[in-house]
């Protein structure tokens, strides 16, 4: 047997006691008679040195800061699981790389944020930089982009990128119960942090969506040129008009080449609820590429959790293992050199082209059903549907200035432009016979 490959692991929470789990107790020994050589973890670092992990650390060296670990420990690659955009993770990263060492990553905030820098120090470095835990965790994503699908032009990539809004949406759907409520359920379950504002709001999924486009377009990584809108004002009563019209409400992150360039969003969209995309359910991620050969590829999956993304860590572990140092072999990070990213070109989101949800409440008088179809065609959107609604609980009490009752009406438009929705839904608001503010939401044609 070879010589085993000797890894420093920065982050002994879910993912980190998942990697040691999964080498140390179970697969180890496969793994090794694979390979020809052990994977040991040898060297790790926490905040915490005496906190119970449920795993015994006790034969491996201990060091107080990630810093330490990717300067002076005897390791051969660095894995960074502390999380976090900037701070220790990213000094530590760029240290191992400098140091030479191959680095695997499941930090997909940092990598979001730094990727160009951190990939350009890989490469000058001849150091292997992996991040398949990073995107879609269990779902092996980044390595099908990279690899097996790299001979296509890609035109859209797109998916479920985050599993804790997904569980949301598909709750709501299911007990037809308000956001807050599914929140605070989620949380008690463990399926929501504390602090959701990341998974709810859109980040996390937009950190994702940043390196999706980086490997399908080429493009350098722009986490701030994506559109970000989260989950929180979808209500029941967009769920269930949704549903009676045919579709699912999913929180997507979608990256698309346009003429004008690339749009990146993440965003609440309507989809059809017997595509595959719209059965996506519970806390399952999924990804889509739109391939000019291959033509439209899906892959679904567990999105997070200890098993899933230890799986990717350790996966990329073993591609690190195989790789001969001495082979002098250029390895690239994304799917091409670093210098040949092309600079990121945000497509505006005012061209976006495609369906509209909107949902209004519309004064009940004679005529403004007429004035909102009018108005709408002034902007040359045309209406695939326009269907006046039940009440329901949120928008029982809604009466307009005069004092006459509001009845909700939900529009669905043929394929038209950001700009034109917006301005025809500014018009409508200006002329009076809306109370309250439109709840617009995107369909994503498939
Ligand atoms: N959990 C998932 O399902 C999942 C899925 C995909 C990607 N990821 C990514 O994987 C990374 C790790 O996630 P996780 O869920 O394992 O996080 P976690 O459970 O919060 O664990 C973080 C670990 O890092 C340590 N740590 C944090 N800051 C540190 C510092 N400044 N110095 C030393 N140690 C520090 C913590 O030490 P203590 O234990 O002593 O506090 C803890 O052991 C994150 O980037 C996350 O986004 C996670």
């Amino acid at each position: 047997m070879n010589e085993p490959l000797k890894i420093g692991l920065a982050g002994l929470g879910t993912v980190g006691c998942g990697v040691i789990r999964m080498l140390d107790q179970n697969n180890g020994e496969d793994i090794a008679r694979k390979l020809g050589r052990p994977l040991k973890v040898t060297a790790v670092c926490a905040r915490d040195k005496n906190k119970d992990r449920g795993v015994d650390i006790s034969g491996y060296s201990w060091f107080n800061t990630p810093e330490e670990l990717a300067k002076s420990g005897d390791i051969d690659v660095y894995v960074e699981l502390t999380g976090g955009t900037d701070g220790p993770a990213l000094e530590a990263t760029k240290i191992a790389l400098k140091r030479g060492l191959d680095v695997v990553t499941a930090n997909k905030a940092m990598l979001a944020v730094h990727s160009t820098v951190l990939a350009k120090l890989a490469e000058e470095n001849g150091c292997a930089l992996l991040f398949e835990a990073a995107v879609a965790g269990g779902i092996p994503i980044v390595k099908s982009i990279k690899e097996s699908l790299s001979g296509n032009s890609i035109q859209r990539v797109y998916g479920i990128l985050n599993g804790t809004c997904n569980y949301m949406m598909t709750a709501m759907q299911n007990e037809g119960k308000p956001f807050d409520e599914i929140l605070k359920a989620a949380q008690d379950e463990g399926y929501a942090e504390a602090d959701p504002s990341f998974d709810v709001g859109g980040i996390d999924a937009a950190h994702k969506l940043a390196l999706l486009t980086t490997l399908s377009f080429g493009t350098e990584t722009s986490f701030d040129d994506i559109y970000i809108e989260g989950i929180e004002k979808i209500t029941p009563e967009d769920i269930k008009a949704a549903d009676d019209l045919g579709y699912r409400i999913k929180l997507l992150g979608v990256a698309l080449k346009t003429d004008e360039g690339i749009e990146q969003r993440v965003h609440p969209t309507l989809v059809p609820s017997e595509s595959a995309i719209g059965q996506v359910s519970g806390v399952t991620n999924c990804v889509c590429v739109d391939g000019d050969y291959v033509g439209k590829v899906m892959q679904v999956g567990p999105g997070a959790g200890e098993g899933p993304t230890a799986s990717s860590v350790v996966g990329d572990l073993i591609e690190t293992a195989r790789i001969d140092k001495s082979a002098n072999v250029k390895k690239t990070v994304f799917s091409m050199p670093v210098d040949k990213l092309a600079p990121y070109q945000r497509a505006p989101l005012k061209a976006h082209e495609g369906g509209y949800y909107v949902r209004l409440n519309l004064s009940d008088r004679p005529g403004t059903f007429a004035a909102v179809a009018t108005r709408m065609a002034e902007f040359g959107i045309s209406l695939e549907s326009i269907v006046q609604r039940s009440h329901g609980t949120e928008t029982d009490e809604k009466v307009d200035a005069a004092g006459v009752a509001a009845a909700p009406v939900v529009i669905i438009t043929h394929d038209t432009t950001e700009q034109a929705v917006s301005e025809a839904l500014k018009a409508i608001e200006e002329d009076g016979h809306i109370v309250g503010q439109p709840n617009m939401i995107r369909i994503e044609r498939l």
